[in-house]
């Protein structure tokens, strides 16, 4: 790296003068900039995050950097405040401050000043000292390889006595004419529904503080030029990489700034940095595009690139759920395996019922032992058939959790997440461990090893079925979210270690924690626990504006889904699970000869696509007919590309207009082929383009597109696309 030391707070001049040409510093990879003004007072604003600039020359950096100072204007500071990298009022900054804090009531200005500079063209290393307050900061910016910016802070309280943070945010400004915002809402069953709201002045506040990101947290609070789709618009999203309370918000100040910021939420008291103590706040992320798709594209390519990313083709999934709930018995569960086997199945995971007292949802998690009233012989004979029959075997557990109802929990209440005497209030007959109590973290940790070390395990499923309410050490206890975080991954670190090849799916009542910061150690998430098609065409699209598809469960569910009781079609179900980690759950035991056959057709399809969905191209098709919907992967190369046409309602148009199908290159010629059944029951006649068996170049199809066809509502269309040249 290189020493920016002539930047160093005694060189620089405590205020700059209008037009001081000061030191800039200009982060470049993977089509993004990040300029920033080492002068701004009292420590270095960015000047700009976004497109790439072509001209690096220090006299450009320089205008640039003049050209974003503010001027003084009446009513206001003599020294016009900026949005800096953790702007505090010290500073002069009267929106949300970067860094909030106290010691016992007292210090609590703050105003971190530079000191230091390490950096180098995609990285740079901030030191910050405030020497009233007794505290250090080592910010940390790093542009990664597809131009995600991170920002990281670790604060240090250098003085004697203990300090209270209060919040920490990172900082991201964003451009002046972002004046739409887009985040993300939902509930069980409905995780991830899109929000747009005016960017207006004031503050945009969205916190989770269920101890978890929660089925409502925002994956991304992006902001964007109205209008922004997913094709076009330039747009710049957040996200933070943590798995329990955090905070985002988006601020428009009257001093002509706009950023987005974020970082985690800390209940009050939840951290006190001793002496010489430090914390570090969570990976807080920033991307950005021409189009939501782009912005996602940065975080599919960055993700992809990690040497732990699960690189092997993703095993078609079994998952016994839905199949059969809490209805355990070798018999029934060998069956659904010799089922699952027939059509084409590689991995089958037995879900929640098979330790010891669960019978149903209102006992035995906790005791993590497997249950011999049920299993006599333990797992072994389920298992050595799943092998047998040529499939993997993955278990569910829930490890954090404990019903009251259970041994463990008669054994040492005190294991338990409290702050009063009284449990907090009840959610699904459970409460959660306090992972950071040692000797409960001993015992679980202890349970899965010995689990992992009996059986064959290739997959757990780790669900999470309720939010941390009051989440205490005990009684008069301090705030144990954050800590309770912390041991969760590092129990995930130590199970990964210890047990080579192990995979890790994240879930939450479905997909209530999916985060940057749980994907770094497990290898999906499961994306909702609704499998209804027509909702997952919502959940999986703001899903995958972080995660990458591969990373994201999507079953085909049983004919009548049993979340919203509509009843869906094969085929339609099969095409929107295509586009991911595709799994099966419904009971195949009561299905007949052809419905198997149906099936199995469509595991062998996701198979053949499966190296394009996990290294391809997300494409999602903006102003399509209301009823229409238009999405695809196209492979990174341009050689092939698969798109589903599907109709989610019936359109006023009949038959309904051409769609664009872009994404593809431009200059390539593709032969176009429709996969599967037909599912064009309406028409009349056939569709002239899958007649004719035409080909049309990327640039024709999406500047003049083709007729979607005539099908009934709730049906897709599968079209793969072959590039000729
Ligand atoms: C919630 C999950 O999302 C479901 O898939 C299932 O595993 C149940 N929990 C089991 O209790």
């Amino acid at each position: 790296m290189l020493s920016h030391s002539e930047v160093t707070a005694d060189e620089r001049p405590a205020a700059p003068l209008p037009g001081h040409p000061g030191g800039v510093l200009h982060l470049r990879r993977g089509g993004t900039s990040v300029v920033i003004d080492l002068d701004a007072v009292p420590h270095p604003a960015i000047v700009h995050w976004g497109e790439e600039l072509a001209d690096s020359s220090d006299e450009t950096l320089r205008n640039l950097a003049v050209a974003a100072r503010p001027q003084r204007v009446s009513g206001g500071l003599d020294e016009p405040a900026r949005a800096t990298l953790v702007a505090t009022q010290a500073g002069g900054w009267l929106g949300t401050p970067g860094l909030e804090g106290h010691r016992d009531g007292a210090s609590f200005s703050v105003r971190l000043e530079l000191v230091d500079l390490q950096a180098d063209d995609h990285r740079a290393a901030l030191s910050l000292v405030d020497r009233d307050a007794r505290l250090s900061a080592r910010l940390e910016l790093r542009l990664g390889s597809a131009g995600l910016f991170h920002q990281q802070l670790t604060l240090r309280n250098d003085g004697d006595s203990p300090y209270t943070v209060q919040a920490l945010h990172l900082t991201f400004p964003v451009p002046w004419d972002a004046t739409e915002i887009l985040d993300t809402t939902g509930r069980h069953l409905r995780e991830r529904s899109p929000q747009r709201h005016p960017f207006g002045y004031g503050t945009h506040l969205r916190e989770s503080r269920r101890g978890r990101p929660g089925a409502d947290a925002t994956l991304v609070l992006a902001a964007g030029r109205p209008g922004f789709g997913f094709e076009r618009g330039r747009v710049h999203g957040v996200h933070v990489a943590w798995s329990g309370n955090h905070r985002l918000l988006a601020e428009r100040s009257v001093s002509g700034e706009a950023v987005l910021a974020g970082g985690e939420l800390l209940a009050p008291g939840e951290v006190v940095l001793a002496p010489g103590a430090s914390l570090t706040s969570p990976d807080v992320v920033g991307s950005w595009g021409d189009g939501l798709s782009e912005l996602a594209h940065r975080f599919h390519d960055e993700w992809r690139r990690r040497p732990a990313h699960p690189r092997r083709a993703r095993p078609i999934t079994l998952n016994t759920w839905e199949a059969v709930y809490f209805d355990h018995s070798l018999e029934r569960l060998t069956a659904l395996a010799d089922a699952a086997a027939s059509v084409g199945v590689e991995r089958y995971v037995l879900d929640d019922g098979w330790f010891v007292g669960r019978r149903d949802d209102t006992a035995g998690l906790g005791d993590w032992y497997v249950d011999a009233t049920v299993w006599p012989e333990g797992l072994h004979p389920l298992v050595d058939h799943v092998l047998a029959c040529g499939m993997e075997f993955g278990l569910w557990v829930e490890p954090e959790m404990v019903n009251p109802d259970s041994d463990l929990a008669r054994r040492n209440p005190d294991w338990i997440l409290r702050a009063r005497r009284s449990l907090p209030p009840s959610a699904r007959q459970q409460q959660v461990l306090d992972l950071a109590h040692e000797d409960a973290y001993a015992y679980v940790a202890a349970r899965l090893h010995a689990l992992l070390d009996e059986y064959p395990i290739a997959y757990l499923k780790w669900d999470h079925n309720r939010d941390l309410l009051d989440a205490g050490s005990g009684p008069e206890g301090v705030a144990r979210v954050r800590e309770h975080t912390l041991a969760l991954y590092r129990l995930l670190d130590e199970l990964k270690a210890a047990h080579p090849g192990l995979e890790i799916e994240s879930c939450a009542s479905g997909g209530a924690r999916v985060d940057l910061g749980i994907l770094a150690r497990t290898d999906r998430i499961w994306t909702s626990d609704t499998l209804d098609p027509l909702e997952r065409l919502v959940n999986q699209r703001y899903t995958a504006l972080v995660v990458p598809p591969e990373l994201m469960g999507m079953h085909l569910t049983s004919p009548v889904v049993h979340s919203t009781g509509r009843t869906v079609d094969l085929d339609f179900s099969a095409a929107v699970a295509l586009f991911g980690h595709v799994g099966i759950e419904w009971d195949l035991t009561a299905t007949d000869d052809e419905t198997r056959r149906r099936i199995a057709a469509w595991v062998e399809y996701a198979k053949s696509i499966r190296p394009l969905v996990a290294t391809g191209r997300t494409v999602d098709v903006d102003g399509t007919e209301p009823g229409i919907d238009v999405r695809g992967i196209v492979a990174n190369d341009g050689a092939s590309a698969v798109f589903t046409l599907t109709q989610t309602d019936t359109t006023a148009a009949y038959p309904p207009g051409r769609v664009r199908i872009p994404g593809l290159d431009p200059a390539r010629r593709y032969r176009l082929r429709t996969v599967g059944g037909s599912t064009s029951a309406a028409a009349q006649s056939g569709l002239s383009w899958q007649e004719h068996d035409i080909t049309l170049t990327g640039r024709e199809l999406d500047a003049v597109g083709l007729r979607p066809p005539v099908q009934y509502p709730q049906r897709s269309t599968v079209i793969e696309l072959t590039a000729e040249n």
